[in-house]
């Protein structure tokens, strides 16, 4: 399966990359298996993702599914920008070929791992609204498939 023009538009040209110096929320995954990092900064204000960048160095679809995953909760209230899941990021991408899925995931838990950092810096349990951090996403990885 080849990638989408969607997929290569946003490889190639991907939109917020960089840092926010006044991120409310900064979180970064890895997959142990690739060596990929995903670094995902937000800021939010009132209870709205008011900006979003990130920095990812990793594979093509690692780029494009952060770049993706950036736009779809700019705008968006916490509440959904936490039900956004890697299903959602490749559907918007028009797919990804399946050995690529798990860059998707690496997207999803950079989100919930921003959003994670943004409840600790507000005092409350981030487990209580985001679920449990995996330390490494091994589990979560297909890498090998
Ligand atoms: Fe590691 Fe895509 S995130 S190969």
């Amino acid at each position: 399966m080849a990638y989408s023009e969607k997929v290569m538009d946003h490889f190639a040209n991907p939109r917020n990359v960089g840092e926010l110096p006044d991120a409310s929320g900064i979180g970064e995954v890895g997959n142990s298996k690739c060596g990929d990092i995903m670094k995902m900064y937000i800021k939010v204000e009132g209870n709205t993702i008011t900006d979003c960048k990130f920095k990812t160095f990793g594979c093509g679809a690692a780029i494009a599914t952060s770049s993706m995953a950036s736009e779809m909760i700019k705008g968006k209230t916490i509440d959904d920008a936490l039900k956004l899941t890697n299903k959602a990021v490749m559907e918007a991408l028009d797919g990804l070929p399946p050995v690529k899925v798990h860059c998707s995931v690496l997207a999803e838990q950079a989100i919930k791992a921003a959003l994670a950092d943004y409840y600790r810096k507000n005092g409350i349990d981030p487990e209580l609204f985001v679920g449990k951090m995996p330390e490494c996403d091994e589990d979560h990885c297909n890498c090998s498939l």
